[in-house]
């Protein structure tokens, strides 16, 4: 009999807790456990350390780990760390790479490097008396967490300002307290949350003191304090123009941006392209990629709808394709450093800084953009991509080397699909197994 609710399931070593899924969910006599424990490294302490970055662990979950070589950066080449399960985004961005290459290659910089935290508040009291001692409480804030900003301070960062924010035109009682801050080459999530929960308590310590409010600290209620992931405010700009080589090319090209920057259902595949970019660095240097998607596809309906993230003029000759990313990236911190490949990459890209780095992933984004409406518009997504994907689905009908010698030859001018793979493949198969068996 299963029994598929547990208590403690935590406390359980990492082999109790296979042993009860393998008996309570897992088919009978199925592998699990094998498959499992054959990623586990064999390399005890890099284990533990990987362990560590979760709850829960059972096992390693492998992605490829690829490099886009030949992307010219503001005249720097870099090979660029790619961690993506998704065949021909690699292949597509460094052949991008390459064609931006013997063209001057990307240009990038930063526009801006604000973070943005929030303290969530409901105040029953007089609103006119809570701006009155803004300043003051302001001072205050700044003063009670000095000791938690020293250190960004002396790196060059720390709190940059504070607001007060009324929404009780939306919500009864609502306000916020919107704070700015510099965190230099750190993301800051746990420094800028850090500060935040200390700001709340702050703030209900000044009203219950403060000679304005007395008797009227039950009119507050800090509901939450928290960094918010939306930063347009902490914006790179990665672009790439040249002259006009094929009017034809570049005239579909700049339709093709104009249809994504009209229509959300196009926009959204249009930006998910570019997030394959994105995403990919993002997840090789061990950043927050849910924290990138989120501001990023935010930062996309910023006007109220959501539209495509990269522009794209032709004004006299000369094409010019860019976009504007909200990239709150670190170089140090979290698991920067920690992630052993993560690490790697950051070498491998000359251990950049956070501004750098920024620069680098939207440049990857505009390639991976690039790469897409270029086969969009000329010979369809699907000949790369189901290309790539081919090896795929020989692996997974267990086609030995010579079969998949022969798929790769036979469809080289066809059109590969699931079907066709498998019924190449029977054919094959079946023409051997009828070959007279030679008699010596
Ligand atoms: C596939 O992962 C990404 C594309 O669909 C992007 C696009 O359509 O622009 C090819």
């Amino acid at each position: 009999m299963r029994n598929r609710k547990i208590n403690g399931f935590s406390k359980l070593s990492k082999e109790q807790k296979l042993e009860w899924l393998a008996d309570n969910f897992f088919e009978e006599n199925s592998d699990a456990i094998n498959d499992l424990t054959r990623f586990w490294h064999k390399d005890k302490e890099l284990q533990s350390v990987l362990d560590g970055f979760s709850e829960n662990t059972l096992s390693n979950f492998i992605m490829p780990y690829g490099v886009a070589p030949n992307f010219v950066i503001n005249g720097k080449t870099y090979a660029v760390p790619m961690v993506i399960e998704e065949s021909s985004v690699v292949a597509a961005a460094s052949s991008a790479a390459k064609f931006w290459q013997r063209r001057g290659g990307f240009k990038a910089e930063i526009l801006s490097t604000k973070k943005l935290g929030q303290v969530h508040f409901s105040w029953k009291g007089n609103a006119a008396k809570l701006y009155s001692v803004f300043d003051e409480l302001k001072y205050e804030l700044k003063t009670q967490t000095a000791h938690l900003t020293l250190n960004m301070e002396k790196r060059g960062g720390g709190v940059s300002d504070i607001q007060l924010l009324d929404f009780t035109n939306q919500e009864p009682d609502y306000y916020q307290l919107l704070v700015g801050f510099e965190t230099c080459d750190s993301m800051g999530a746990n420094f800028i949350n850090t500060v935040l929960e200390a700001y709340g308590q702050t703030l209900r310590h000044f009203v219950a003191n403060h000679s304005t409010f007395v008797g009227s600290e039950k009119e507050l209620e800090v509901i939450m304090a928290i960094l918010s992931n939306y930063t347009p405010e902490c914006l790179v700009r990665a672009s790439a123009e040249g002259p006009v080589e094929d009017e034809e090319f570049v005239n579909k090209f700049y339709k093709a941006v104009r249809i994504a920057q009209i229509d959300p259902y196009r926009a959204t595949t249009h930006n998910k392209g570019i997030m394959n970019g994105v995403d990919a660095v993002v997840l090789a240097t061990a950043n927050d990629f849910r924290a990138i998607e989120s501001s990023c596809h935010a930062y996309a309906a910023r006007d109220g709808q959501y539209r495509s993230l990269s522009n794209c003029t032709i004004e006299d000759g000369i094409f010019k394709f860019w976009l504007d990313l909200p990239l709150a990236l670190g170089t140090v911190g979290g698991l920067t450093k920690l992630h052993p490949l993560a690490k790697r990459s950051l070498e491998l890209l000359g251990n950049p800084s956070a501004e750098e780095l920024m620069m680098i992933v939207a440049s990857t984004g505009l390639a991976q953009n690039f790469a897409a409406i270029r086969s969009l518009i000329t010979t369809g997504i699907q000949q790369g991509h189901m290309k790539m994907h081919l090896k795929n689905i020989l692996i997974h009908m267990q086609a030995n080397e010579s079969e998949m010698k022969k798929a790769i030859q036979y469809f080289d001018d066809k059109v590969v699909s699931f079907s066709a793979v498998r019924d190449f493949l029977g054919m094959i198969r079946k023409k051997k197994a009828s070959r007279p068996t030679k008699v010596v």
